[in-house]
């Protein structure tokens, strides 16, 4: 396969058959729960309550039900069918299906469906920036497009030195000139190696800044995730039972993401950033 560009049925294929992996992916190790933390903090700061909001590539839920715990009034949408299934259950399941207003399957790529300025915020977590490759231009400018001025969109990306750091061993698996490609251009693309089968574009934390700022948006505040945590997940099985030393690693994860010199350095970039007015 060569393709080189986004593929959106390819990615809505992938997401409908990671099912309910999707839910799981936040909770299944404390080192993922650390990622959970991060992520929900930084809703809890800049996403007032009664806020429209539209969640872009929500998935199974998991930050619906933060958004919904916060108060906020939400549109759930998602290219993949089943996340978008996934999503309704949980939230008929677990009691917030009363904060979303309704759940549509969409591409961010075109968000026709929504008239400009429609939300006070729009919600991109877990990498629909990523996954969109080379449009990610335009799946910006139309998140920037439905917000109102003065909203703010939150966005997570995969991290180009983020993603090597955990997954060094299969990086350096790779022949050098494969690598090289990849640590380029930022895209893992059919054809990158021969086990990808996760298509997407990882950002250095000076890319995922200037794209948000060419569209128009003024940056409010970067952090990476796991940034300490990441390669010690035994560790971290032993911290999770003792509160105190958890709280203490998660007062740490907190202020060291945000640090200019870690930013790059957890698996996910997270933005809040405003539309000028
Ligand atoms: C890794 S999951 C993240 C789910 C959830 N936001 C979270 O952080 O837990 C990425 C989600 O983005 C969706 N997605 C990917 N590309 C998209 C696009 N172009 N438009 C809308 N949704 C997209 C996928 O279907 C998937 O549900």
């Amino acid at each position: 396969m060569t393709r080189s560009s986004y593929d959106p049925e390819w990615v809505a294929h992938y997401f409908d058959d990671f099912g309910i992996g999707e839910w799981e992916r936040m909770v299944a190790a404390p080192i993922d729960e650390v990622a959970l933390y991060i992520h929900t903090y930084y809703l809890q700061h800049y996403v007032p309550a009664g806020a429209s909001v539209l969640e872009i590539g929500a998935g199974a839920g998991r930050f619906t039900q933060v958004l919904a715990n916060a108060g906020a009034v939400i549109v759930v949408a998602d290219i993949s069918p089943e996340q978008l299934a996934l999503n309704r259950k949980h939230a008929r399941e677990l009691g917030f299906a009363t904060a979303v207003e309704a759940w549509y399957e969409l591409d961010m790529c075109d968000m026709s469906r929504f008239t400009d300025g429609s939300f006070d915020c729009v919600v991109a977590y877990g990498g629909p920036l990523s996954y969109v490759l080379d449009k990610r231009e335009t799946a910006v400018a139309e998140c920037v497009r439905v917000l109102k001025p003065g909203g703010v969109l939150l966005a997570g990306v995969i991290s180009m030195w983020g993603a090597a750091h955990q997954k060094l061993r299969g990086v350096l698996a790779l022949t050098p000139p494969a690598n090289q490609r990849i640590t380029a251009s930022g895209d893992v693309l059919p054809g990158s190696f021969p086990q990808a089968r996760h298509f997407m574009h990882m950002y250095r934390p000076a890319e995922f800044r200037h794209l948000l700022q060419n569209a128009g948006l003024q940056i409010l505040a970067l952090s990476a995730s796991q940034c300490l945590s990441l390669g010690w997940e035994a560790l971290l099985v032993d911290i999770r039972a003792d509160e105190a030393r958890w709280q203490e690693l998660l007062r740490m994860e907190l202020e060291a993401c945000a640090d200019e010199g870690a930013l790059g350095m957890g698996p996910h970039l997270i933005a809040v950033a405003q539309k000028t007015a």
